[in-house]
């Protein structure tokens, strides 16, 4: 059952989008699914490659800080001892002795099962890490455990990258990649998934300036959000109480989204002061303190954690941009996805499929290919081909019509306002390539003049 905030778009709608037009299906589904597991479709692939690239681009490619890591999902077990995992990655959980459903403790409300009214277990801690064996013997020794974040790889390889790439604090290490979770409560789409992905950052920094740097990154993860067309209204930090940090966090932040279930965390950036860093110094015996070449002092770093999930990412990008408008041919169902998410970039159009326009509109899509992902669709009516890209958040459509062969020049019908340019095709990848950058439509190329649609804007 998924719950649903009034006045948001309605789960149902987006997890049926999803299903119908290839972004997410749930998992195995011809065996009947397997619980909070999903998969990726041909345009959900696409949509969560370029959430991906875009954080990787903003904390990466463009800080002189940051380096990216991509660490193995099975790890040595006492990283999760080390880590705290294996002793305090639990849920308390309470069985019901009438009908056997399990719950978590603090989901029930007034001791009774909420299925059946029966009574309750006293709760047991249930560990939410998956196990398996490496190795053919499945004994005690051979036990390892899927990540249920990425962050321990990041810590475990901290005086490898300091070394290899003499790095100055501050920098800090990003990776993203797949992490595992046993979750008992599940439900709501791709919003809490047993299989997910996360992009976490690991900030080290001389202990002393942490809090200056827990300020940028809390500033910083919540502007690339609003960069990448997440509404500010639908955004909020909430800073957490003393007594829900963990014991050895200074502070935290959480950048929570109001999904349609309600506001809840997005991403969580936390200073984690210099426990990781410790422990596993203490638990690998080896010596990973920083050695300050200006004040010859060794020290262990303070660590400013950015930690986000791909999935949830996806999820709010996908509500926020979800839209219906009321026409005449019926409900016009648009994505309004920023350009750099979108799956589809450019769609190429014949206005029919007539063969005169064939060659000239496969020569444009094929040029246009080389640069981006476009969709070639030449099937039923011009409006319907303009629905069918809107619904999957297609920024541009270039239409191909019979003028077009007469003065070699085509028509780019833009998906928000579903406004018009007549552009030259000599200067199209050119027009194209500063319009997916943000150039508003009515800047012109030379040559090009406003279509249709202007009017009304
Ligand atoms: N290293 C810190 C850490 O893992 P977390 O708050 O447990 O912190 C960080 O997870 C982010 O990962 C969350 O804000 C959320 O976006 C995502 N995430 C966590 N558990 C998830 C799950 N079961 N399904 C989908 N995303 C999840």
């Amino acid at each position: 059952m998924i719950e649903q905030v009034p006045g948001k778009v309605d789960m149902d709608k987006l997890v049926s989008l999803c299903k119908r037009r290839g972004f997410i299906f749930p998992s195995s589904e011809i065996y009947g699914g397997l619980g909070a597991c999903y998969d990726y479709g041909p345009l959900g692939v696409e949509l969560k490659n370029n959430v991906k690239k875009a954080w990787w681009k903003t904390v990466v490619q463009e800080r002189d800080d940051m380096v990216g890591l991509d660490a193995s999902i099975l790890m040595h077990p006492q990283t999760w001892v080390a880590s705290g995992h294996v002793e305090g990655f639990a849920d308390p959980l309470v069985d019901c002795k009438q009908c056997r459903q399990r719950w978590r403790a603090d989901h029930v409300k007034d001791g009774k099962c909420p299925a059946c009214g029966g009574e309750l277990t006293e709760p047991r801690m249930f560990n939410l890490m998956f196990k398996t064996f490496v190795g053919p013997v499945e004994d005690k020794a051979s036990i390892v455990y899927l990540r249920p974040e990425t962050a321990q790889g990041i810590f475990v390889n901290f005086q490898n990258v300091l070394t290899s790439t003499r790095k100055k604090l501050p920098f800090g290490i990003a990776q993203m990649g797949k992490s595992f979770r046993n979750e008992i409560t599940t439900g709501n789409f791709i919003f809490r998934m047993r299989e997910f992905e996360q992009m976490e950052i690991e900030y080290f920094v001389k202990p002393g300036t942490d809090e200056g740097w827990f300020k940028h990154w809390v500033e910083a993860r919540f502007n690339w959000y609003c960069d990448l067309g997440i509404k500010k209204e639908n955004l909020r930090l909430r800073q957490h109480a003393k007594d829900e940090l963990a014991h050895y966090a200074r502070d935290c932040y959480d950048i929570e989204y109001l999904f349609p279930i309600g506001w809840s965390e997005l991403e969580g950036i936390a200073n984690r002061t210099d426990f990781d860093l410790k422990q596993h110094a203490k638990y690998s015996g080896k010596d990973l303190s920083y050695f300050d070449d200006e004040t010859k002092e060794h020290f262990i770093p303070y660590v400013i954690e950015p930690s986000a999930g791909v999935d949830r990412s996806i999820l709010a990008f996908l509500a926020d941009s979800y839209d219906e408008e009321k026409d005449k041919e019926g409900l016009r169902v648009i994505l309004r996805l920023h350009p750099a998410l979108a799956p589809i970039k450019v769609a190429v159009l014949p206005l029919s499929r007539n063969e005169a326009l064939l060659p000239l509109s496969r020569d444009i899509y094929n040029s246009l290919r080389k640069c981006w992902i476009v969709q070639y669709d030449d099937a039923q009516s011009i409006g319907r081909r303009y629905r069918r890209q809107d619904e999957i958040g297609t920024p541009f459509c270039v239409t191909i019509d019979f003028q077009s062969l007469e003065d070699r020049q085509v028509t780019i019908r833009e998906r928000d306002k579903m406004r018009q340019i007549r552009v030259p095709i000599e200067v199209l990848k050119h027009t194209l390539e500063a319009k997916l950058c943000g150039e508003p439509l009515d800047v012109l190329p030379p040559g090009g003049k406003k279509w249709l649609g202007f009017e009304a804007s």
